[in-house]
């Protein structure tokens, strides 16, 4: 395993759910972090909690401020792509796909956008791990659309490990995890969201955000992991 200790890390998508929790787990592991986001305040939030952590307030669908930070970085070792919108999900039949299309605009693209800007500044013997989503290998009803943002980034995976060898390129791919991502829907309403789904996952639950930040540090440490995604939900019927 490689150690994370001293390793340069930039997390797109750091300042909240599964980012900022890995956030912390990297911290411990005395990694130098770089967290991506778009909200001052949350990232001011950040750095209190963590103030070795530098921040980075960046909009990723911004490639041209992409460009400019990766300019400034030096070389990074690993790259972790948590960003995600909130866009795409309902039954297709009434699925506005323009929604779908900013759902595309806010997760796919910026994903890519950063990957492709923090090129040059990959260390080879580094890795990359985009955190996709379980509804891209499920057959759940309502989520035809994220199945295909996310879908999009998987299937790219093995592709971009052959052509970026020897850097590593994975991804995480989650399932319904308890995270601010939820925090749009009312309270009771998110409680009933989270007791539906975790009738059909096979643990019986919704998932916590340390469970994705652990796979995806075991996957940035793990040298030999290269061109796959790992599902991390409980087992999705
Ligand atoms: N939670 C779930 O149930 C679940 C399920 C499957 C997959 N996932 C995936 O897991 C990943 C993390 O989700 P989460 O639940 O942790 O979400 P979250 O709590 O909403 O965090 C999303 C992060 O992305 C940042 N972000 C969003 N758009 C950005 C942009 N254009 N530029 C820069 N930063 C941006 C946000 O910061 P700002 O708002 O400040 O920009 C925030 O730090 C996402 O890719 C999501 O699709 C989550």
């Amino acid at each position: 395993m490689t150690t994370l200790n001293k390793s340069k890390v930039v997390i797109a998508g750091g300042s909240s759910g599964i980012g900022a929790v890995l956030t912390k787990m990297l911290a411990e592991d005395g990694a130098d972090i770089t967290v991506i986001g778009r909200d001052a305040n949350k990232l001011d939030k950040l750095k209190q909690e963590l103030p070795s952590v530098r921040t980075a307030v960046l909009d990723a669908r911004d490639r041209a401020a992409l460009d400019a930070f990766f300019r400034t970085t030096g070389e990074i070792d690993h790259l972790v792509l948590t960003l995600s919108g909130g866009k795409g999900g309902g039954m297709f039949k009434e699925l506005p796909l323009q929604e779908l299309q900013e759902g595309f605009d806010s997760k796919f693209w910026p994903q890519l956008n950063v990957l492709q800007a923090a090129l040059s500044c990959m260390n080879s013997e580094g890795s990359v791990t985009f955190v996709t989503a379980a509804s891209a290998g499920a057959t759940l009803p309502g989520t035809s659309g994220l199945a295909a943002i996310n879908g999009a980034l998987e299937i790219m995976i093995p592709i971009l490990s052959a052509e970026l060898k020897p850097l590593r390129v994975n991804a995480v791919s989650p399932g319904m995890i308890d995270t601010p991502w939820w925090d749009f829907l009312p309270a009771t309403a998110k409680e009933q969201v989270f007791s539906d789904f975790s009738a059909g996952v096979h643990v019986g639950r919704v998932g916590r955000p340390e469970e994705v930040a652990g796979a995806i540090q075991h996957v940035m440490s793990n040298g030999y992991i290269n061109g796959v995604t790992i599902r991390c939900h409980g087992g999705l019927g």
